[in-house]
């Protein structure tokens, strides 16, 4: 039930209940960070494989201490540089954080969301929410209540309503080894940003067979569609053999495919727009029946690298 009743949101978290809430990047599946009923709830809904560890949400800066310890200095920059908002950094585990949220590692990926739902919602706690994103493992990330009921209808008892999702695609993750800071996923605040303040971040490859972070899967925000990515130009789209395909668009319309099966993410080339669309689109897409979904290969950079990220891993459903 999609719901705007913080209180009964309270009530469940305190009865090891599993709920949708809202973040600024996508909405999440929340239960009871010190609660190992809560989590194992989140994995069974999700049916996320149990090697794949959780992001703990915390409601102010100074809660990172109930979770992470041995906080390097670099992280505290970037805290006071991007918290709240959706950096999520992965740092040593606190001993009593359970090792179903993290996959046994000794290390913990935690955040301060900068969504007033969320944090009115933590603020609310004594404890802090773990919540991977609200949909089956590898389908695209929701970002409208909506997408939460569709997914999980009738195996969780609330989700509360916070409206579009202003960012629209998961947070960065940043972690470090030694003096060394790595990427370990792209996302809603642009690697040029971080890195202005950190320098040259290295990324872990994602391509690789076991990823360093497995939500780095090659296939991940998969629609059910089949899609492809391209640098096609107008001319070679027209030439498709099936019509009966969906256009994903960066900013402008194509001209010979019916508007009905296009998607343009940004009219005016903002690629802030175009993140906060990206899922949205991709939703409405899959649910038009069609052969296919051809996407526009976004400019290489700031947000548009990331975007480029979840459609490379979208188009792995092939
Ligand atoms: O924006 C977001 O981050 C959203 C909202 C709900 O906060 N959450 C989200 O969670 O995207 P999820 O579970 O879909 O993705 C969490 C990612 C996964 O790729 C996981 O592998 C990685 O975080 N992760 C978690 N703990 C980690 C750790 N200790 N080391 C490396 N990666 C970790
Ligand atoms: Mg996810």
């Amino acid at each position: 039930m999609i719901s705007n009743d913080i209180s009964k949101a309270v009530q469940l978290l305190n009865e090891e209940e599993v709920i949708g809430f809202p973040t600024e990047t996508v909405y999440g599946l929340a239960g009871n960070a010190f609660n190992e009923n809560a989590i194992a709830k989140i994995f069974k809904i999700k049916e996320r494989p149990s090697f794949n560890p959780l992001i703990v949400h915390v409601k102010n800066k100074e809660q990172i201490h109930e979770v992470a310890m041995a906080i390097p200095d670099l992280a505290y920059e970037l805290i006071h540089q991007f918290w709240p908002g959706p950096l999520t950094l992965i740092l040593k585990k606190q001993p009593h954080i359970s090792n179903l949220i993290t996959a046994n590692r000794d290390t913990v990926a935690v955040r301060m969301p900068q969504h007033p739902v969320a944090l009115e919602l933590l603020n609310q706690l004594s404890f802090p929410l773990v919540a991977p994103s609200a949909n089956p493992y590898t389908a695209i990330s929701p970002t409208q209540a909506i997408h939460v009921q569709n997914y999980f209808q009738d195996k969780i008892p609330l989700i509360l309503d916070g409206g579009p999702c202003t960012a629209g695609i998961e947070s960065t993750i940043i972690g470090f080894e030694g003096n060394k800071v790595i990427l370990y996923r792209l996302g809603s605040i642009p690697l040029e940003a971080i890195e202005a303040l950190t320098g040259k971040i290295e990324i872990k490859n994602h391509n690789e067979k076991s990823p360093v972070a497995p939500g780095m899967t090659l296939k991940h925000y998969a629609p059910k569609t089949k899609v492809v990515l391209t640098h096609w130009t107008d001319e070679e789209l027209k030439n498709q053999e099936s019509k009966n395909i969906g256009l994903l668009r960066f900013s402008t319309f194509h001209t010979q495919i019916q508007p009905l099966q296009q998607r343009v993410l940004s009219p005016k080339q903002d690629l802030k727009e175009a993140a906060a669309n990206l899922y949205q689109a991709l939703h409405e897409l899959d649910q038009l029946n069609l052969d296919g979904i051809i996407a526009e290969r976004l400019p290489d950079y700031g947000l548009g690298r990331t975007i480029n990220d979840r459609l490379e891993r979208a188009a792995k459903n092939n």
